[in-house]
C-alpha cells in the first residue's frame, strides 16, 4: 500500500477513535422559545434547494474519505445512504488520483451507488486546475470543495510547507464548471479571513470549526516523536466562526464541525448557516448502510420536530428565533465587533 493510502486509513481508524463529545461551543447558545408556534409538523418540510439540485435536509455528509480499499467500503455505505435519503454528500480529497490513478473506483463507487444526487467532489489547493477539472468531470460532481487546511499539513511530517495557495484557488475556480467551496477541516475560518476571501472571489464558504475532528491531533498521534501539540490553542470554535460570519456573510455559508444532534444544526441555522456539514458522526454510524440510514432519519425527525416548537415553516423564518449567549462566547462576540477586521 502506498504512503498516501496508508495515510488514508490512518485517518479513518484515528479519527473513529478519537472523536469525544462536542466542544464546538453551540452549547453557549441559548434558543428563546415562542409559547405559541401557531404550526403543525405537517406544515414543516425541511426540502431545500442545493446550487441545482433539490436534497431533503439542509445537512449533508461531508467530506472524508477516497483512496483505499477500507475507503471504498465506507464511501458506497455513505453514498447508499445519501441516496436513500436524497442528503448532498461529499468525498474525501481525491487529489491522491494525480499520483496513483488506480483508487478511481474508491471514489467512483459513490456516484455508481447514487448516480442523480448531489456530490461534492473534494481537493486540496495544491491540486493543478487540470486536474481539478478532471476530477469533477470523472465524478459528475455537483460542486468542487477545495479544503484549507494550513493546521493539518504543518503537523503531517510530509505535509506541505509552501503555503502560496490563494492564485492557484482562483485558477481552480475558474477552470471549473461547477461551483466552488471553500472549507476548513476543523480548525476554524475567522471574521478576517472570510472577508478575504470573500474580497478574492470566493462567496461559498464552510467555516469547518473546531469542537469535533480534529486533524493537529490525529496527525500528532501519527507522529511518533516531536509532537506539535501547541498547535491546539489556535483553534476557533464552530460557534465562534459562526458568530464572525453574521456580519458579512458568503453567499452560501455552511456550518461545520462537532456537529453530533439535531440541536447544533437547528442553532447552526438560527445562527445564520445555511447548510451544516456533518463528517465524523455518520464515521462512527458507518458500519452499515442500516446504520446510516437510522442517523439521517432521526435528525431529520428530530429537527422536523424542532422546526415544530420554535414555528418554523420555511427555512427564512429561522432568523427571527431569539437567543442569548453565555458570556464567554458574548464577550468574543463584542470583542470582533469592536475591532475592525477590513
Ligand atoms: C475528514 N475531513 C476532510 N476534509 C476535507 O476537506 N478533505 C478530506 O479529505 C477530509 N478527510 C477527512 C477524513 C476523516 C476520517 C474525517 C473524520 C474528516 C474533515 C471533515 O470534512 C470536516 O471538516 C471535519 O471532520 C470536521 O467535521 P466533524 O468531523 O467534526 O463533523
Amino acid at each position: 500500500m502506498s504512503q498516501h493510502s496508508q495515510r488514508k486509513d490512518d485517518h479513518l481508524k484515528l479519527a473513529k477513535m478519537l472523536f469525544f463529545s462536542s466542544h464546538n461551543e453551540l452549547n453557549q447558545v441559548h434558543l428563546m422559545r415562542p409559547v405559541l408556534p401557531e404550526i403543525a409538523l405537517s406544515d414543516i418540510s425541511l426540502t431545500i434547494k442545493l446550487f441545482n439540485k433539490i436534497v431533503s435536509a439542509p445537512f449533508f455528509i461531508n467530506a472524508m474519505t477516497g483512496g483505499s480499499a477500507n475507503a471504498e467500503v465506507v464511501n458506497r455505505r455513505l453514498a447508499q445512504a445519501a441516496a436513500k435519503e436524497n442528503i448532498a454528500m461529499s468525498l474525501g480529497s481525491a487529489s491522491i488520483l494525480e499520483k496513483e490513478p488506480k483508487q478511481l473506483n474508491s471514489f467512483l463507487v459513490a456516484r455508481q451507488e447514487n448516480p442523480h444526487g448531489f456530490l461534492f467532489a473534494n481537493v486540496n489547493p495544491n491540486t493543478s486546475p487540470k486536474t481539478a477539472a478532471k476530477i469533477v468531470k470523472i465524478l459528475s460532481a455537483d460542486a468542487l470543495q477545495i479544503h484549507l487546511n494550513v493546521l493539518q499539513e504543518i503537523v503531517m511530517p510530509e505535509g506541505d510547507r509552501n503555503f502560496h495557495w490563494l492564485d492557484n484557488l482562483k485558477k481552480i475556480q475558474d477552470s471549473v464548471e461547477v461551483p466552488v467551496i471553500l472549507k476548513e477541516v476543523g480548525n476554524g475560518i475567522s471574521k478576517k479571513s472570510l472577508a478575504f476571501l470573500k474580497s478574492n472571489g470566493f462567496e461559498y464558504i464552510d467555516i469547518g470549526g473546531s469542537g469535533g475532528t480534529d486533524f493537529a491531533t490525529i496527525e500528532n498521534n501519527r507522529r511518533e516523536k516531536n509532537k506539535l501539540n501547541f498547535i491546539d490553542d489556535l483553534n476557533l470554535s464552530t460557534a465562534k466562526c459562526l458568530l464572525g460570519a453574521q456580519e458579512n456573510p458568503p453567499e452560501i455559508l455552511i456550518s461545520s464541525g462537532g456537529i453530533t444532534t439535531s440541536m447544533d444544526i437547528f442553532k447552526s441555522l438560527i445562527l445564520g448557516a445555511d447548510f451544516v456539514g456533518i463528517a465524523n458522526l455518520f464515521l462512527q454510524h458507518a458500519d452499515s448502510t442500516t446504520n446510516l440510514i437510522q442517523l439521517i432519519q432521526q435528525l431529520k425527525s428530530e429537527l422536523t420536530t424542532l422546526f415544530a416548537i420554535f414555528g418554523i415553516s420555511d427555512f427564512s423564518s429561522l432568523s427571527n428565533i431569539d437567543y442569548y449567549l453565555d458570556s464567554a462566547l458574548f464577550n468574543y462576540f463584542k470583542q470582533i465587533n469592536t475591532k475592525k477586521v477590513d
